[in-house]
């Protein structure tokens, strides 16, 4: 299939599309219209088309969408056909909970191993992947292949934490520390702010009263 450049936009859209034909797919749906989906997902069918018509168009005239092709075509649109090694770096909080978080699996990201600086988590296993130290982390990555590293650490260690990561050969990092990374450009960052989606929400919700109280 020839793939021609992809606007972000899309590729933000993409992740949604395989949510939704997943779970046709799991109820038995083969075949599915714009219209049909559309109203499903709450998005303009021809948004739809205009979306699925930057891979080639995977639907066909009177027929629509065949459900099980484009669900693997935008999979591997997504990457999500291979498999990818992870490390999470911070076993806090938010690295505990991400680290129990069994989809990652189901998706193709493999939970290798987790970091932290604090002893008292040395040994803990979450989900059989055991908690080790900081200063195995160098070793580890030169024998366990490890594309993706997850920091859940403090904001202040991020940047000396993923400099390191990114010089042991990691070439993506999933950030969630409040901070900029800067790393050289071939790195892929991608950074989550729970809080920003909390933002958004706020103002979903202001804008909602504004429009029923006036
Ligand atoms: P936490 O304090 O429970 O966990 C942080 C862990 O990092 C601790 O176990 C600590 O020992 C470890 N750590 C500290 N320095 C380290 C280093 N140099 N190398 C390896 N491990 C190190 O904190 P929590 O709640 O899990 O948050 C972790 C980070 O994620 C914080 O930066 C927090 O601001 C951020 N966060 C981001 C969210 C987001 O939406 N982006 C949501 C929640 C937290």
């Amino acid at each position: 299939m020839e793939e021609r450049e992809i606007s972000q936009a899309v590729i933000r859209r993409l992740p949604r599309y395989y949510r939704y034909l997943g779970e046709l797919l799991e109820n038995g749906v083969e075949r599915i219209s714009s219209n049909d989906l559309s109203k499903k997902m709450n998005v303009t069918a021809s948004q739809i088309r205009q979306d699925l018509n930057n891979f080639g168009g995977f639907g066909q005239q009177g027929y629509g969408y065949n459900v099980k092709f484009l669900y693997t075509e935008i999979g591997k649109i997504l990457g999500l056909d291979e498999t990818h090694n992870i490390v999470i770096i911070g076993a806090g909080n938010l690295g505990q909970a991400l680290a129990n978080y069994a989809a990652f699996e189901k998706r193709g990201f493999m939970l290798k191993g987790i970091f932290d600086v604090n002893p008292r988590l040395e040994g803990m296993t979450i989900r059989g992947v055991p908690v080790q130290m900081m200063d195995e982390l160098k070793r580890f990555l030169e024998k366990n292949n490890i594309e993706i590293a997850v920091l859940t650490i403090p904001k202040t260690k991020a940047v000396e934490v993923a400099n390191f990561l990114v010089e042991n050969g990691v070439k993506a990092i999933w950030n969630f520390a409040h901070t900029d990374l800067n790393l050289p450009e071939e790195i892929i960052v991608e950074n989550v702010h729970l809080s920003e989606s909390l933002m958004r929400l706020s103002y979903n919700i202001s804008s909602y009263n504004r429009e029923h109280t006036k």
